[in-house]
């Protein structure tokens, strides 16, 4: 019998430290109850095709050329990195075999919210399970980043991470994540503000502010750090208006570095205003999402306040649930 696999994993926000954890410093994320999913099997030949429709395109590559099916030459570049992904993930097992990868994604793409990094983790697990690999959850991590560092240059593994292992995370580079139980229950609400934008582009923007101003720039990435390590010990106690508050001050250091935009300001400001308990930007900024924290009365207000400001509101709750596979029979 045919055996297709699928892989879902969650994307993420994050809390404190974005930008900061390209340096030093932890990050707190929280893996979102919106997924990726990857569907792949084997094929006979040695084609690597990708159905990629929800986004309008699908197409094959034979080798490193992309051969498009619908769409226009240049979508394989869009593919590039889950290709690179697909062929660490072979390469590390050992086995190289053509492959049918169905892509599908909940998550807004380009911003903030760890789409790519969610595909790039489905990608490793699904292909592993395809091929029998019995991959570890730090082996499909370490694989996903591969496919980061295509798309951002210089990842710190904050979204690979907090996509595998869901939940909330402390995560330093070079020294891994921690997992966090934060006490009680946060609900927090997403504004879209629908500005795609890179990573690259704005980890690479701060990368030369602080080139040019490198005393004042190492004091904010510094304090934002600070901030991350205050919000870890105020989400532990379950401190709802003190995490909300160093949320305010972290978006304010944000914008200091200069990833915050017209929108972005407008929505954080709508939201304390309609009863948030803190808001700011959430990942690379220059666009993307903010988030809310909030008590389950003010989500609606929040909601409203979001859309006045031209944005698209989400609730979200932090989902447990990591990368999971499942096996599908034809
Ligand atoms: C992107 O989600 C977070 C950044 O800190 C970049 C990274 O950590 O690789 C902006």
């Amino acid at each position: 019998m045919e055996m297709a696999v699928e892989a879902t994993a969650p994307g993420k926000a994050i809390l404190f430290g974005e930008h900061s954890v390209v340096y030093r410093g932890p990050a707190i994320v929280i893996a979102i109850d919106k997924r990726a999913r990857i569907v792949a099997e084997s094929r006979e030949d040695s084609r690597i095709y990708f159905d990629a429709l929800d986004l309008g395109f699908s197409g094959y590559f034979e080798g490193t050329r992309y051969f498009p099916v619908r769409g226009k030459s240049w979508h394989g570049k869009r593919l590039r990195a889950i290709l690179v992904t697909a062929h660490r993930t072979m390469e590390h097992i050992g086995v190289h075999t053509g492959l049918d990868i169905k892509v599908r994604s909940e998550i807004p793409v380009a911003s903030g919210l760890g789409s790519s990094a969610a595909i790039f983790v489905s990608t490793a697990a699904a292909i592993g399970e395809v091929l029998g690999a019995n991959l570890s959850l730090e082996e499909i991590c370490n694989l996903a980043l591969e496919g980061e560092k295509v798309v951002h240059g210089t990842p710190s593994g904050v979204d690979n991470s907090i996509s595998t292992y869901g939940g909330a995370l402390r995560y330093e580079r070079d020294l891994g994540f921690d997992k966090i139980e934060p006490l009680g229950t946060f609900y927090f609400v997403l504004g879209n503000s629908k500005r795609r934008r890179s990573t690259k582009r704005l980890v690479l923007r701060v990368r030369s502010l602080y080139e040019r101003h490198p005393k004042i720039i190492e004091r904010v990435i510094e304090t934002i750090a600070k901030t991350s390590d205050m919000g870890l010990d105020a989400m532990k106690k379950g401190d709802l208006p003190y995490l909300g508050e160093l949320m305010n001050i972290n978006h304010g250091l944000l914008a200091a570095i200069g990833v915050s935009i017209t929108k972005l300001d407008s929505m954080v400001h709508a939201s304390r205003v309609a009863g948030a308990y803190g808001a700011k930007l959430t990942g690379a900024g220059g666009g993307g999402c903010i988030i809310a924290l909030t008590d389950s009365t003010h989500i609606d207000w929040i909601n409203n306040a979001i859309r006045k400001c031209g944005g698209e509101p989400f609730p979200v709750n932090i989902s447990k649930e990591g990368v999971k596979t499942r096996r599908i029979e034809r």
